[in-house]
């Protein structure tokens, strides 16, 4: 479906962004190699963590969903069963390669397929490290799904320096090593989220510039019962909507502040956005808050690439943000983008130029010649079916003189089935 944006005189009001999407996956797959029940409150309905929790009940783990509470009967981490047909993770990075890092480490005879996009997103990155702790695991073209996953000899633990700072990979090796006698451990001098150290309390120790994760067969999985925080990712499309529209008022309820996930918010602050945190308090292992997000006069920034992973979902929007500060904001160290749900760069490149910005797509990020007074032209954007694409070009639309045509809208659901009705719900 295409959806219309038309432009906006301004934003306010009061909403609560969905809940957290990589909060929401590890809930379920951590619960469900626990040996307890767990209830997870405020579980993303979106489709991503919906895909996990499908993989899982096709795995045997027995799973009631209620609205958003979603109990899960643990298994234990040698419980999984062998399922009847593969595993769809549809177009999720995050379901494939954490629970290929379970099966695999468990030894779970299955194959793990996904949609064009994900088939197309290397898990080379993934098949290296497991196949060298002794899993059984391959590849199409030994990089991509589907992926075949069968029983192995033993887990070997290792020691095992990040190659990429990436947390779907951390998490992945991490989980194969829950199933060896011996620690595996991550050296990771780039931080990445840690979701995945939080929920299942592993030993990690300070390393140089960053630390040593550690994980085995001898730590305990405890159970998941809490409420998932909002996500800040899905947050970050109305952080930048209302720092860019005069006379905005936006707040945003419980959105989680993970440390390891809010470098966009250190970014808007640098570029001078009126960012207030409210009410800071905890939901289970996580910092949440309230923010209120008021316009500004933003100038533009050199992003610091050591920034990029912990922002690196909301890139897309930040180039967005860029195109209204004033002065050439430069993103480099941003290469990663290239691996998302599409190639994220030149998606974005694609949509800014369509907008008549002034951008210089590089390597490795972009060059942003922004203007406080840009008003983006009127356009049909297309979106490669990702759903932050649609949602940055959705927010930049509302700057527009006329009306824009946002293509294959309905994949917002991905992370945020309620974006295009809280957009509505806030345009004034
Ligand atoms: C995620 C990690 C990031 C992020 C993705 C979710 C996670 O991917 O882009 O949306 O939940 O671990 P990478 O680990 O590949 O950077």
């Amino acid at each position: 479906m295409t959806e219309n944006v038309e432009p906006v005189k301004t934003l306010k009001g009061k909403l609560v962004p969905p809940p957290d999407k990589s909060i929401s996956h590890r809930s379920a797959l951590f619960a469900a190699i626990s040996n307890e029940k767990s209830v997870i409150k405020n579980y993303s309905q979106a489709a991503d963590p919906q895909s996990t929790l499908a993989c899982l009940k096709q795995l045997g783990v027995e799973i009631h969903q209620q609205g958003t509470e979603v109990t899960i009967y643990g298994v234990d981490r040698d419980g999984l069963l062998k399922p009847e047909a593969p595993l769809d993770c549809g177009n999720s990075g995050t379901t494939m390669r954490l629970l290929a890092g379970i099966a695999a480490g468990a030894g779970v005879d299955c194959s793990m397929i996904g949609d064009a996009s994900l088939s197309a997103r290397t898990m080379k990155r993934i098949i290296a490290p497991l196949t060298e702790m002794g899993c059984n695991i391959s590849g199409r073209d030994g990089a991509f799904a589907p992926l075949k996953i069968g029983p192995h000899r033993g887990i070997r633990g290792m020691r095992y320096p990040l190659p990429i700072a990436s947390a779907q990979l951390k998490s992945a090796v991490l989980l194969t090593g829950l199933f060896g006698e011996e620690p595996t451990e991550i050296v990771e001098i780039v931080l990445s989220r840690d979701h995945t150290e939080r929920l299942l309390e592993l030993k990690s120790e300070p390393f140089g510039t960053g630390k040593i994760i550690r994980s085995s067969r001898g730590d305990l999985l405890p159970a998941q019962n809490y409420t998932v925080p909002g996500d800040f990712s899905a947050a970050a499309f109305w952080l930048v909507a209302g720092s860019i529209h005069d006379g905005a008022e936006i707040e945003l309820e419980g959105t989680g502040l993970n440390p390891s996930r809010i470098a966009a918010l250190e970014v808007l602050n640098q570029m001078g956005a009126n960012i207030a945190v409210e009410n800071p308090r905890s939901e289970g292992k996580e910092p949440v808050a309230d923010l209120k997000i008021k316009p500004a006069d933003l100038k533009a920034i050199d992003l610091d690439p050591s920034l990029v992973p912990n922002c690196i979902d909301e890139l897309p929007v930040l180039m967005v943000a860029m195109c209204f500060a004033d002065g050439t904001s430069t993103i480099t160290g941003a290469e990663e983008l290239r691996h998302k749900e599409t190639d994220r760069l030149s998606a974005m490149a694609e949509i800014l130029n369509r907008a008549g910005a002034s951008i210089e797509e590089k390597d490795d990020g972009m060059l942003i010649h922004g203007n406080p007074a840009f008003t983006p032209k009127p356009a049909t954007f297309p979106t490669w079916h990702d759903h932050r694409m649609a949602m940055a070009a959705a927010v930049l639309a509302t700057r527009s003189d006329g009306t824009s045509q946002i293509e294959d809208a309905e994949c917002t659901a991905i992370s945020y089935p309620e974006f295009w009705t809280h957009l509505n719900q806030i345009s004034r």
